[in-house]
């Protein structure tokens, strides 16, 4: 639907579904560089520099805006599943047709099918984080489009800005915050403790919402259902209290919990492990990071923001630089 602009009937859903399968085995090329870099980069950057590669491949034959989308959005979990296992010392899994994209993505990183109920919180995650407007990852895409560019390389610049912890860095901080809080009844002093610091709490926060993010609310649900209930207890325990604190703290600005902090809890259900979580993230956006590629080359104008000078005005320059002598 974000590519072509309608939901597919049966036939196109079918056709697009054969294309995934196809689509999700990565060139030796990839493989390649994967292995050699698999015990230095971090996965991240491994999966960044892979969608450079492969964008070098695919630019020889020149594929259609929508078939280098479709391409790289079925690569991106295979490409992350592969570094994961070769960072291991494992074989890398090659997709198994018939899988949905999220079954498949268990699938490579376990070397076993997922459960239904992860397969499902999986697919949830990646439709809820396909697209949310102009974050800052899409908005670097858009402006990298507008030069018209590549899509792999639009991509490439996305992934850049999504790897910053104040967008899609963030759950892996929130896995963190959750481990180190360790029991509900420390979650209180943490919090306090780091608010007096003028630290930020991962997971909440948003620079649009002024209310809980709606796809917050999902997360937690999926969370209900599949994480170990003392695990949910805690991140609901954190999530009352750091509200409560961010009201005494800010009680001009509602700060709410966002969409980073119910993911971190449900990837790690599913048993994806918190090194993966941006990577995840990137998995899901890139759907949405080539929807607005292909939206912004449909009637393109370069993106070139205009700004004003506030320095110092009528410089000269000194004939000798201060503190020198002639
Ligand atoms: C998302 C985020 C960058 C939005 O930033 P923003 O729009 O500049 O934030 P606001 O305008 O709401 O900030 C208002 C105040 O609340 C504070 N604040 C905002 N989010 C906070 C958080 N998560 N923890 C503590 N304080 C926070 C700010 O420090 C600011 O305080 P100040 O006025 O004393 O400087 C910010 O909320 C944040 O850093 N969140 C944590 C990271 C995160 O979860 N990112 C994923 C986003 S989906």
């Amino acid at each position: 639907m974000l590519w072509y602009g309608h939901l597919p009937n049966r036939q196109e859903l079918s056709t697009l579904e054969t294309r995934f399968s196809r689509e999700h085995v990565l060139p030796n090329q990839v493989i390649g560089f994967l292995k050699g870099e698999s015990k230095v980069a971090d996965p991240l950057s491994a999966l960044q520099t892979s969608v450079s590669i492969l964008g070098g491949l695919g630019s020889r034959n020149e594929p259609s805006l929508i078939d280098s989308s479709i391409g790289l959005t079925a690569r991106m979990p295979t490409i992350v599943a592969t570094y994961h296992r070769l960072r291991k010392g494992q074989e890398p899994v090659t997709p198994r047709p018939g899988l949905g994209h999220a079954a498949n993505y268990l699938y490579m990183l376990n070397a076993k099918p997922g459960r239904p109920e992860h397969v499902h919180a999986l697919d949830s995650y990646f439709t809820l984080l396909a697209d949310h407007s102009l974050n800052a990852s899409t908005f670097v895409a858009r402006i990298a489009a507008s030069t018209l560019t590549d899509v792999h390389s639009a991509v490439v610049a996305a992934i850049s800005a999504l790897k910053g912890p104040l967008h899609g860095g963030a759950p892996i901080y929130v896995w963190e915050m959750l481990q180190s809080i360790g029991k509900s009844e420390n979650a209180e002093s943490w919090l306090r403790d780091r608010l007096q610091k003028h630290d930020r709490i991962m997971g909440f926060g948003h620079r649009v919402y002024r209310t809980e993010d709606p796809r917050s609310r999902i997360l937690k649900e999926l969370a209900r259902q599949i994480v170990d209930p003392s695990l949910f207890e805690l991140a609901t325990t954190v999530e009352d209290t750091a509200r409560k604190l961010l009201r005494e703290q800010h009680p001009e600005r509602p700060i709410d919990v966002n969409v980073e902090f119910y993911s971190s809890v449900v990837l790690h259900a599913v048993g994806i492990p918190p090194e993966l979580f941006t990577c995840t993230f990137a998995c899901a956006r890139t759907v949405g990071w080539t929807a607005h590629i292909v939206e912004q080359l449909q009637d393109n104008r370069l993106f070139r923001p205009d700004a004003e000078y506030v320095g110092p005005e009528g410089l000269t320059l000194e004939a000798t630089p201060p503190g020198t002598s002639a």
